[in-house]
């Protein structure tokens, strides 16, 4: 498993946080940026850590900004991204379960990097349960090509 990561300047230090948390589990990742704290614009890092997803070069990515809400708002345009936004872990494994999210975005000004790795570890940890929810992410991707230009 391999993990994309990306950030804007305001979810860079959260981010550096994650790698560690990463590095500790043995979790390989590819970290899409950004560097430093240098001001930047979330829907291109979420963008980045999407197409890593698209790619198949990594089973889930993680993205963070200020709030979590613009980095998942613009993953969440790209078709076949499913990113939660969560900042519990009941929410991070049911989104595995039910949703079959395969990102999760955080807000590093709401959460700090305690809670964060809780709920990474809730998301790795969970599992699609298919049947009736196989059924429902169908009709998101039937959303997907019904709204595709
Ligand atoms: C950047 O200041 C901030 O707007 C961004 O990190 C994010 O919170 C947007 O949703």
């Amino acid at each position: 498993m391999k993990i994309a990561i990306a950030s804007d300047h305001g979810g860079y230090e959260l981010k550096e946080e994650l790698k560690k948390h990463l590095e500790e589990r043995k979790l390989a990742y590819r970290d899409y940026g950004t560097d430093s704290t240098a001001s930047v614009d979330y829907p291109d890092y979420a963008e980045k850590a999407a197409e890593g997803v698209l790619s198949g070069e990594c089973t889930f990515g993680i993205v963070i900004c200020g709030t979590g809400i613009g980095i998942s708002i613009a993953a969440n345009k790209i078709p076949g991204i499913r990113c939660a936004h969560c900042h519990d872990g009941y929410s991070a494994k049911m989104a595995r379960a039910h949703n079959d999210a395969n990102m999760l975005a955080f807000g590093a000004r709401v959460i700090g990097a305690g809670l964060m790795c809780e709920i990474v570890d809730a998301f790795l940890g969970g599992a699609f349960e298919g049947g009736r929810h196989s059924r429902r992410v169908e009709k998101i991707k039937e959303i997907e090509r019904k709204y595709a230009k």
